[in-house]
């Protein structure tokens, strides 16, 4: 596996796929796993994925992106999902803390009401969590997907009403994103150039950027 820093360096959003390439699904399992180690408020872990491997449903998604061809192209992309009512899983997710006596019961319930409570009638925090939380496991996802030798491209160039349709997937769900997950093809551009250090950072005070 690589260094971290290296990835970070080399991962670039990919237009041109290797469509001759497929990705077993225990590749897919062993990234998604990589990307349910990122952070969530209260380890909610809010967010869902859905890969799309199969080429008719691929070609599906592709039409739902506006025809972007990555998304065909591509061994596979996967919809990152974000759960509105992910905080009703505290439960399950406190129980092998509870299981292990890391915590009791009673601390548990407590800590799944505290994280519970912010969400309630509070649409606008639900969605906030949700795609923050998705973001991230969507970044790591790349992250990881970098390290294991395949190339990404995140995309929000999709509609979501579209592919929740198509897809079966319920109102409970927000799609974050899509990324398209594959091998690389000749004609991808450079790296983009990012903005300097010092036009981004402060230090211990806000500023106009
Ligand atoms: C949330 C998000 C949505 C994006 N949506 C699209 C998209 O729909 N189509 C596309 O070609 N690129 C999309 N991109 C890729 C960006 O254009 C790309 O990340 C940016 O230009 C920086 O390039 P790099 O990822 O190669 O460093 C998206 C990136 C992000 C983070």
């Amino acid at each position: 596996m690589k260094d971290a820093l290296a990835v970070i360096r080399e991962r670039t959003s990919i237009n041109h796929f290797d469509s001759s390439k497929q990705i077993h699904e225990a590749e897919i399992r062993a990234i998604v796993a990589d990307a349910t180690q990122a952070p969530s408020s209260y380890n909610i872990q809010h967010w869902r994925f859905v890969a799309v491997t199969d080429p008719e449903r691929k070609k599906q998604l592709q039409a739902a992106a506006y025809n972007q061809a990555k998304v065909g192209q591509a061994s596979a992309t996967i919809i990152v999902l974000g759960d509105l009512r992910g905080y009703e899983k505290m439960h399950t997710i406190l129980a092998p803390l509870v299981k292990a006596g890391t915590i009791t019961q009673e601390a548990a319930d407590s800590t799944a009401q505290r994280a519970a409570a912010p969400y309630m009638n509070n649409p606008q925090f639900q969605r906030d969590e949700a795609i923050r939380s998705g973001a991230l496991a969507a970044m790591t996802f790349m992250i990881a997907a970098q390290a294991r030798g395949y190339v990404t491209g995140p995309m929000i160039g999709f509609d979501p009403e579209q592919v929740k349709r198509i897809f079966g997937i319920s109102d409970r769900y927000v799609p974050v994103m899509l990324i398209t997950l594959g091998h690389t093809a000749p004609g991808n551009s450079p790296r983009k150039p990012r903005l300097g250090v010092d036009e981004v950072l402060a230090f211990n005070q806000g500023r106009e950027f």
